[in-house]
């Protein structure tokens, strides 16, 4: 394709408008270039022969020329007293572009959910800091220095001694040296940890705590606000059980599975052929909890609970890479509205 082509068919259009004597005659020009099957057009479906690098070049070429040859036409149009339009008019019936609308981010909505859940139950949600001190995320959560249950926790230390908390168990502490029992809280927020990240891990995640402090609170009451909790967020159909296990800050400890959500409970990849998927940690608040917060042990107990918004989410929705929800891919985001 000759590079002069533009040049060339600007030239002659002009010509062809210059001596134009009749809109009529200026009718046939415009469907001569501007047609669908003109010259424009023509030379358009002919840019395949260029080297890539050149069809851009060439396909400005002709859009301008096109917008010059049209730009002439109406000049012409106008001086001959005629205001027809010489491109074709807007078409109103075309369908509108619709506008993109956004959407709350997956874990945003899992947070809020999960939030409204507790909410319902009495339970009011209270904020810590993501930088926090060693006292909160473990010497008040009796695990002193040394203790091994540290480094389960795969703490991120600032060069200051300060840390990213690894936990959001820290508001528990925080919570309770401002408040008197009774107390229904819960503690949304962003934990950190020293994980190389793959489909199932994250240097920084979401972690929903709770806790509840009162006279007579007994383990009956935690598994009842769990169960609860399964019901609203993953079904009614869902099964729970409590597995005991060890936490530094509560005693007993358990750890809380939920039959598979994928397979009913018969035994799938996902939840490793057992029909059961572990959601999160449990138990009955330590008495040297109690203590480090100046609560008297013998007039008060407390359950607390604490999960992976992240984890939750991803069995909810069948979400199989924990990296999808940092990723910015809105053909993911938009998914969930
Ligand atoms: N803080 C624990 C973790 O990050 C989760 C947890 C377990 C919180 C048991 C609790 C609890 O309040 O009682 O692994």
């Amino acid at each position: 394709m000759d590079p002069d082509v533009p040049a060339r068919t600007l030239e002659e259009a002009l010509n062809d408008i210059e001596s134009a004597g009749s809109p009529a005659d200026l009718e046939d020009i415009r469907i001569k270039y501007l047609g669908r099957k003109g010259l424009i057009s023509r030379h358009l479906s002919e840019m395949g022969s260029l080297s890539p690098e050149a069809r851009p070049k060439m396909g400005k070429l002709l859009n301008e020329t096109k917008g010059k040859i049209a730009a002439a036409l109406a000049g012409k149009l106008e001086a001959a007293g005629s205001s027809g339009p010489v491109l074709p008019a807007l078409d109103v019936t075309m369908p509108g572009r619709k506008p993109a609308l956004g959407a709350i981010h997956p874990i945003t909505r899992a947070m809020d959910e999960i939030s409204d859940i507790f909410a319902g139950l009495g339970f009011t949600a209270a904020e810590g800091p993501e930088a926090e001190l060693e006292h909160y995320n473990f010497e008040a959560l009796n695990m002193p220095v040394d203790h091994p249950a540290r480094d389960a926790f795969d703490t991120l230390f600032l060069e200051s001694g300060a840390l990213m908390r690894s936990h959001t168990s820290t508001v528990q502490i925080r919570y309770m040296e401002q408040h008197q029992p009774p107390v229904r809280i819960i503690a949304p927020g962003r934990v950190y940890r020293h994980e190389t990240v793959d489909a199932s891990h994250h240097y920084m995640f979401n972690q929903i705590e709770g806790l509840a402090v009162d006279e007579d609170i007994t383990f009956a009451d935690l598994k009842a606000v769990l169960l609860h909790f399964a019901h609203r967020y993953f079904g009614p159909e869902v099964n729970m059980r409590f597995r005991p296990s060890f936490f530094p800050f509560t005693e007993p400890s358990a750890e809380v599975d939920i039959s598979c959500v994928i397979c009913g409970g018969e035994g799938c990849s996902v939840c490793s052929r057992t029909g059961w998927l572990e959601i999160m940690g449990c138990g009955m608040v330590d008495v040297d909890v109690l203590q480090a917060v100046n609560y008297d042990p013998e007039s008060c107990t407390g359950f607390a609970f604490g999960m992976g918004v992240e984890r939750v989410a991803m069995l909810k929705h069948g979400i199989g890479d924990i990296r999808m929800f940092t990723e910015n891919d809105i053909r993911f985001l938009g998914q969930l509205r």
